[in-house]
């Protein structure tokens, strides 16, 4: 068991270095990560790891414990229906590319949906040749990497896939080299090598990104980890990056906060720009 302090301590490294927020109720979810986080920096010592954490080592693995990756392919299955029949049609009539930013993409079945979902698209219109580009972000680099390597259990893909979307189109297929009869599924390389995948912080003071730029902004289940006004810094930074008319996609529990007057809502947490943030 770990003292009063040395959850605190946690809860504290937590904020500082994501933004996440865990309550005096989570101390259970809290000495749970903490056991995570001795497995990944192969240390016993409660105290000294700590001490390696507020002195800036391990800082990586301290994210990957603290981090909920909960995610699976088609979460919210009606945000990718909206992007196929709305976003990518209204795209294609106007003979404009899309940009598209997901924004806490966790193992990549999110972005790997939406990748799945333009290039049903773009069959299902005829339009082949439309242009769009894809940007997935998480503070987690072992997540990243789990999307980098793009393989996943086929049971799970699945269960999860709408009836619409062919698997065979979009994953490789490899054989399970320990588990006999399970097999693994591999996004196709030429679909992979679409998706750009980087490491950041939501939490970062000034994002990166270009005013305007983004046609579809997907920040989906990560701002409920943020207190009410980190939420609403994120949400006018991400705001800023979105172009006029573009789609916001929010996570089933979340809210546009400060944002709702600039935004029309058309659809279940599917929100479109109608005008900039003064
Ligand atoms: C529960 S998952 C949601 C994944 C996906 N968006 C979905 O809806 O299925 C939350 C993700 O947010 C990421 N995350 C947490 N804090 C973050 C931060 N400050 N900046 C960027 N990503 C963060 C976590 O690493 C995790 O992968």
């Amino acid at each position: 068991m770990y003292t009063a302090r040395q959850l605190d301590r946690a809860r504290q490294l937590a904020y500082l270095h994501s933004g996440i927020v865990l309550g005096s109720n989570k101390d259970i979810m809290i000495a749970n990560r903490l056991d995570k986080l001795k497995r990944l920096v192969e240390n016993d010592e409660i105290d000294a790891v700590l001490n390696a954490i507020e002195a800036g080592q391990e800082i990586e693995l301290f994210i990957s414990a603290f981090t909920t990756n909960k995610t699976n392919f088609f979460r919210e299955s009606f945000h990718f229906e909206d992007l196929k029949d709305r976003v990518v049609k209204e795209a294609i009539e106007n003979r404009s590319g899309l940009k598209i930013y997901c924004s806490a993409s966790s193992t990549g079945e999110e972005p790997y949906s939406i990748l799945m979902t333009l290039e049903y698209a773009k069959a299902l219109y005829g339009a082949l040749n439309i242009n769009y580009s894809l940007l997935a972000t998480d503070i987690d680099l072992q997540v990243l990497d789990k999307c980098q390597k793009g393989v996943y259990e086929y049971t799970k893909v699945g269960d999860d896939i709408p009836d619409w979307i062919k698997p065979s189109e979009y994953f490789k297929r490899r054989i399970h080299p320990e588990k006999n009869g399970e097999f693994l599924v591999k996004i196709k390389d030429h679909l992979q090598r679409k998706v750009q995948f980087q490491q950041f912080n939501l939490m970062t003071p000034t994002y990166p990104f270009k005013s305007c730029d983004f046609d579809v902004v997907f920040c989906r289940n990560v701002l409920i980890y943020f207190n009410q006004d980190d939420q609403n810094a994120i949400l006018k930074k991400l705001f800023k990056t979105l172009r006029i008319g573009g789609t916001l996609y929010l996570g089933h529990s979340e809210s546009p906060l400060g944002l709702t007057p600039y935004v029309e809502r058309c659809g279940q947490n599917i929100f479109i720009k109608t005008k900039e943030f003064l």
